[in-house]
């Protein structure tokens, strides 16, 4: 299938490891011009080296996006390098793997983590590329957010060191504005949707096995074995699952979709979303 993805200016924010960066890889295969942007220099540099095998034009920004200025600067900069911006992928997180096991332990920026660390940023990126998107004629913005936005995980359930009650607060709140933000921007034919990938195995899955599987005393072929099983596909959501999607209502011809929250998740999630 032709995506027409060819040539569009294409921003990934955080794009320089993770699932960002196998978004980017995949905007990249299809011709599209990609700007990325991270704090750490050496894995942006070395995300931009990879990037640029695949031919077309890659700017990589170092930038904090917990700064206003920053996400704006980051738009501009991908606006003015390839002459504007068609697709707005607000990716960036701050870790939050560190989170409280119970609301009486929780201190207020813990549980606002997910919020200030993600949601803003990816609002303000928002917010700032509105006008090229607008002239873009057909602008996309796609926000990732987690299974946690539609079910609650508790202190063990998931390999991170506690409860994902800041994660649910902040993927909740990003799919809420995602569907606001729809509205507001289909008269000018943007389309905005939400997608949620369940655990998946990036950079940071090994760590968070091993610190549980030593805080339970077993093995961490016993924890993969464990999350595995949670899945009923049997395998964890692999960051490369996540870019078709992306690039597909990233694409032309998603322009009738909007306003929707998609899971990526293995069916590991048993609610059903009608
Ligand atoms: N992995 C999962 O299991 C999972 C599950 C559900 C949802 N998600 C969501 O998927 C998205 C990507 O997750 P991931 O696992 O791929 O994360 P990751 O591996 O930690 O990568 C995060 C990316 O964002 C960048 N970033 C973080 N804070 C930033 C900041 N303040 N300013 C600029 N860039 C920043 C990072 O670069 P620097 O650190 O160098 O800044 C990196 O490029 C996140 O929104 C996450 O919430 C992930």
């Amino acid at each position: 299938m032709e995506l027409g993805l060819r040539n569009a200016s294409v921003l990934v924010t955080g794009g320089s490891r993770g699932i960002g960066l196998a978004i980017a890889h995949a905007f990249a295969a299809e011709g599209a011009n990609i700007a990325i942007c991270g704090r750490d220099a050496t894995a942006l540099a070395a995300a931009a080296t990879q990037l640029r095998a695949h031919g077309g034009q890659v700017l990589a920004v170092q930038a904090d996006l917990l700064h206003p200025d920053a996400c704006t600067d980051l738009v501009a900069q991908t606006v003015q390098a390839f002459g504007g911006l068609r697709v707005l992928v607000n990716n960036a997180s701050a870790s939050v793997d560190t989170t409280p096991a119970a609301l009486e332990t929780a201190t207020d920026s813990q549980l606002a983590a997910r919020f200030t660390g993600k949601v803003m940023p990816a609002m303000r990126c928002t917010r700032a590329a509105i006008p090229a998107l607008r002239a873009s004629g057909a602008g996309r913005i796609l926000c990732i957010g987690g299974s946690s936005a539609r079910a609650i995980f508790r202190t063990g359930e998931l390999p991170g060191a506690g409860s994902g009650l800041p994660q649910g607060l902040g993927n909740a709140a990003l799919a809420n504005f995602a569907r606001h933000l729809a509205e507001e921007l289909a008269p000018d034919r943007i389309t905005v949707n939400t997608i949620h990938p369940h655990l998946t195995r990036t950079d940071r899955h090994a760590d968070r096995v091993t610190r549980l599987a030593a805080s339970r005393n077993v093995s961490p072929a016993t924890i993969e074995a464990e999350i595995a099983a949670q899945f009923p596909l049997g395998r964890v959501v692999e960051p490369a699952d996540i870019a078709p999607l992306v690039l597909l209502l990233a694409s032309p011809l998603a322009a009738a979709i909007t306003g929707q929250s998609i899971a990526i998740d293995g069916g590991a999630l048993r609610s059903i979303n009608y």
